[in-house]
Parts: C-alpha cells; sequence; structure tokens
C-alpha cells in the first residue's frame, strides 16, 4: 500500500468515525412543547384581526365605535348563546363593509379573542373548532 492511500484510508476512517459519531449523539431533550391549539394561542393571532379589521367599528378595546360594544360592561354577546351561533353570525355578517371576506381561520381565531376577553373561557383550555357549540357564551 502506497503512503498516500494510507493517508487518505485514514483520513476516510476519521471522517466516518467524526460522521457516526454524529449520528449516535443524543439529540437534545426539548421540554414537551405546549399544545398547539389552545384559546390563548388562538386568541392572539385572533387579536391581530381584530384590531386591522374590525377595531375600525368596534373601537380597539371593543367598546364599541359605530358598531356596538364587543367586549366590557356594555357587550352583550352572551345572546348568542353558544360560540357556534357567534361564530355563524360574525362569518356571514362581519366586516360589515365586507362579509365573509376573512378565512374561516382568522374568523375562528377572532371568535377566541372575543370569548376569551369576554371571560366566556379560559386561554389555557385546547380550541376545538368543531365543538363549538359545546361552548356556552356565559361568564
Ligand atoms: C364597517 C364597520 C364594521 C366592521 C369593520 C365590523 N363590524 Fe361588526 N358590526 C358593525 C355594526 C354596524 C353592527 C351592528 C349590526 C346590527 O345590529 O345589525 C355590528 C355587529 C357585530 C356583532 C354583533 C354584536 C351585537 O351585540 O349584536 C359582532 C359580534 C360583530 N359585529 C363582530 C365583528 C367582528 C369580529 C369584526 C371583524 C372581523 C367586525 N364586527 C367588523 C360594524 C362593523
Amino acid at each position: 500500500m502506497t503512503k498516500r492511500l494510507m493517508c487518505f484510508l485514514t483520513a476516510a476512517g476519521l471522517l466516518l468515525g467524526l460522521l457516526s459519531n454524529g449520528c449516535r449523539a443524543k439529540p437534545t431533550p426539548t421540554p414537551s412543547p405546549a399544545p398547539a391549539n389552545t384559546v390563548g394561542q388562538f386568541a392572539s393571532s385572533g387579536r391581530t384581526v381584530f384590531i386591522t379589521i374590525c377595531s375600525n367599528c368596534h373601537g380597539e378595546q371593543g367598546q364599541g365605535i359605530t358598531g356596538p360594544a364587543l367586549i366590557g360592561s356594555n357587550a352583550f354577546l352572551e345572546k348568542f348563546e353558544n360560540a357556534q351561533r357567534l361564530f355563524e353570525y360574525i362569518s356571514i355578517a362581519m366586516p360589515q363593509e365586507a362579509p365573509g371576506s376573512l378565512t374561516r381561520q382568522e374568523y375562528l381565531e377572532v371568535l377566541s379573542y372575543l370569548m376569551l376577553q369576554n371571560g366566556f373561557i379560559d386561554e389555557k383550555v385546547p380550541f376545538d373548532p368543531d365543538g363549538l357549540e359545546k361552548l356556552p357564551l356565559k361568564k
């Protein structure tokens, strides 16, 4: 075997060693991720939707301007009784100048924002878009 070949083989061996070592290295343990679908998470995107689209008429705090109050002591979303009915109303009728113009996801996000701000639901609860009729609008 020539010296050059030896050299090459040693280098290749080292490289292989490094690689396999890399493969054997334990993945660093990550803390178990928070569920990606809590009310809090939906609502934080929902806040952006609300501020961008709804606040023009309903106010930055949802206190009401040209549109009625949606958050706070002047709001009365309880009349929709459950989240499904509120969801249907906003996704069919709002924003008033362009009804139905948001995505389903955006309507769900702004719905959870309104529910959280009104104290109808806790932020840590998993938000299930298919079980909205089971969520009462009660404080
Ligand atoms: C261009 C103004 C305007 C925008 C933008 C708008 N709304 Fe409204 N909204 C109104 C008006 C006016 C009413 C009252 C309609 C009625 O009583 O028939 C209303 C009513 C509502 C109601 C019913 C409140 C109640 O107590 O009856 C909800 C809920 C609501 N809007 C949610 C939203 C959401 C969520 C958005 C953003 C996606 C939005 N609105 C954007 C004008 C607006």
